[in-house]
């Protein structure tokens, strides 16, 4: 990939492949802090690693951002979508999302549009279809809300194949790659009854602290649940947890010391591939990976 971009651009401006160079990573960590975003090093490599992206540059110098996660053949993220400050409103942001539009081909594309990003993907034909609402703080199990040790176990290697296969059933798509890098970066716990598992969480390092995230289970207290477990091994550290709008988490987060700190909307091109259930997510891996 490599092509000479919009004549709106003020210099030529050439699209490629991001690669997992130091040079591209740490171009992309130069970018995410330009935009305000608190990505590490590490959260680039570990982004691309699970997916593709796409780089800007104008005399070197890389300019932009994009990047694509796909699940299976049916379903696929777009995130990390970025323009430097001083090279917006010149089309770049079109032409990078025109080449990830390449890369996913025919997949149902998902993906969390900040309030600058709407327009561009409306323009594509993404619909939003919910929202997602960030929570962060150093978060404090309110009294009465341990959790019941018995039901939740940190979880191994073993435990991935029916993990893989809960997530599936959320997800419509498998993301048993993302899955393994994240449970190799961070801890997994399930929740389990008579024997059976019946939901899971991720807790991993990201941005300026720790993220939880998924959470998959079959309802609200078994999230709850889940989340407590981590919220007691991490008290006092910085906390982030991003809930689906629907999950009906919100007030219970914050009544943990997690406010709500943002909001994007999540948007959809294409059909998005049944959900077989009974499973559903309650928290993302992250606003990229979905
Ligand atoms: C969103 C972003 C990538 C757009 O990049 P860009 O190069 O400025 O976009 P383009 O010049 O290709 O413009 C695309 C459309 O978005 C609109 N747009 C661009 N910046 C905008 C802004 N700050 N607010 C509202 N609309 C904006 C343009 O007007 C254009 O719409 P139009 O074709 O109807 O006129 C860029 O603003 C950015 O990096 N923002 C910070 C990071 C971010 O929020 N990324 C999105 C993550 S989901």
């Amino acid at each position: 990939m490599n092509s000479t971009l919009s004549p709106k651009a003020r210099l030529p401006v050439t699209l490629r492949q991001m690669t997992d160079s130091l040079h591209d990573l740490e171009s992309a960590l130069q970018l995410s802090r330009g935009a305000g975003w608190t990505y590490r090093l590490e959260d680039w490599r570990i982004a691309l690693l699970l997916g593709e992206g796409v780089l800007a540059e104008e005399s070197g110098q890389v300019i932009g951002s994009a990047l694509c996660w796909p699940y299976g053949d049916a379903l696929a993220t777009c995130g990390s979508i970025i323009v430097a400050p001083a090279m917006q409103g010149r089309g770049l942001g079109r032409a990078l999302l025109a080449q990830l539009l390449q890369l996913t081909g025919e997949r149902a594309i998902l993906l969390n549009s900040t309030a600058e990003g709407m327009r561009l993907y409306q323009a594509f034909g993404f619909k939003p279809v919910g929202t997602v609402h960030q929570h962060m703080g150093r978060g404090r199990v309110a009294a009465g809300q341990h959790e019941t040790d018995h039901q939740v176990r940190r979880a191994g290697p073993e435990d991935l194949q029916v993990v893989t296969a809960m997530d599936q059933r959320a997800v419509g798509a498998t993301r048993h790659r993302m899955i393994a890098a994240l449970f190799k970066s961070g801890s997994l716990a399930v929740i389990e009854r008579n024997g059976n598992v019946q939901g899971y969480a991720i807790c991993r390092p990201f941005g300026s602290g720790q993220v939880i995230g998924p959470v998959v289970a079959t309802g609200a207290e078994d999230a709850k649940t889940l989340i407590t477990h981590f919220l007691t091994a991490n008290e006092g550290q910085n906390l982030r947890i991003d809930i689906d709008g629907d999950s009906g988490l919100g007030s219970w987060l914050i009544a943990q010391d997690l406010p709500e700190v943002g909001q994007v909307t999540t948007m959809i091109r294409g059909e998005r591939p049944p959900v077989s259930g009974p499973e559903r997510i309650f928290a993302l891996a992250s606003q990229s990976f979905g």
